[in-house]
């Protein structure tokens, strides 16, 4: 495995590289979900890049960039296991110098739920995501869906763009007690972590009421709710159930739905999703 900190030197060694290549963007402090992808792409693609880079760009002034986990050496550990090619860990300088001035704004999709508790949040990831695709080229690129608008946000810049990449959207990766993992899981105490559960626990009650042929968003919404305010812990930020391919609210669920939640557990933010 190497591991490359500028992007002449990534631009270099893309350059000789053969077959196909497949990508794992991430933040680092890597769980089983970022594994899945990794080994996914493993699977599939000559060789697998992986980016380590916690995007200063997506993170809001009052957010946890300052202290979002982080952990290279165990990364680069694991990565070698895992049977990685190249690991990209550039500085911001290297991403962002300083007369930097590009942007990448998804209009529209970025301004619902993720988008509109968080501004300026999927111009970040955008533009780093755009970035990392002309620097690694690559025919694959791997995202989890517990990010599901992240995902659907990046399939619309690939399409828009015409960025020559497959973007392939991996199942959530869970803790037995179904919590979807999370690099912010970290930040929870252990009462924290049993309370947030109740984040999974309240998707699967919206899918058992669909498949009990309950159709209103709003009575799926409530009844979630109403689950979640049994946890003391835990505060609703958002629920959503809304179209999986534009994000548009729903006022009956006749198709598939993209049920999303994002809570606070103290000072943490976590989302989740499921599609109905
Ligand atoms: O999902 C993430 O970890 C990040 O948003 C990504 C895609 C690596 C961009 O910084």
């Amino acid at each position: 495995m190497i591991a490359v900190t500028g992007i002449e030197e990534l631009n270099n060694l893309r350059r000789k590289l053969k077959g196909p290549t497949g990508f794992v963007p991430t933040m680092g402090f890597l769980h089983e979900g970022h594994l899945s992808l990794v080994r996914e792409a493993r699977k599939h693609n000559q060789t697998v890049i992986v980016s380590i880079f916690v995007n200063p760009a997506q993170f809001g002034p009052s957010e946890d960039f300052q202290t979002y986990p982080k952990d290279i050496k165990h990364d680069l550990e694991i990565l070698r296991k895992e049977g990685v090619d190249i690991v990209f860990t550039p500085s911001s300088e290297e991403m962002y110098p300083e007369d930097y001035s590009t942007w990448i704004e998804v209009a529209g999709l970025t301004e619902k739920l993720e988008g509109a508790s968080r501004p300026g949040h999927f111009k970040g990831v955008a533009t780093i995501v755009l970035k990392l695709l002309n620097i690694t080229r690559p025919d694959v690129v791997y995202f989890g869906q517990k990010d599901a608008q992240q995902a659907i946000v990046i399939k619309h810049l690939v399409r828009d763009l015409n960025v020559p990449v497959n973007v392939i959207v991996m199942p959530t990766i869970r803790q037995p007690d179904g919590l979807a993992l999370s690099s912010r899981n970290y930040y929870l105490s252990k009462e924290e972590n049993e309370a947030a559960t109740i984040i999974y626990k309240s998707l699967r009650l919206a899918s058992k009421l669909y498949q009990n042929g309950e159709r209103s968003p709003v009575k799926i919404k409530q009844a979630m709710t109403e689950l979640i305010r049994s946890e003391p812990l835990v505060t609703i930020d958002d629920i959503s159930i809304a179209l999986p391919e534009n994000l548009e609210e729903l006022d009956i669920v006749n198709g598939q739905a993209l049920v999303s939640l994002a809570v606070w557990i103290g000072k943490t933010r976590l989302i989740d999703n499921i599609i109905l």
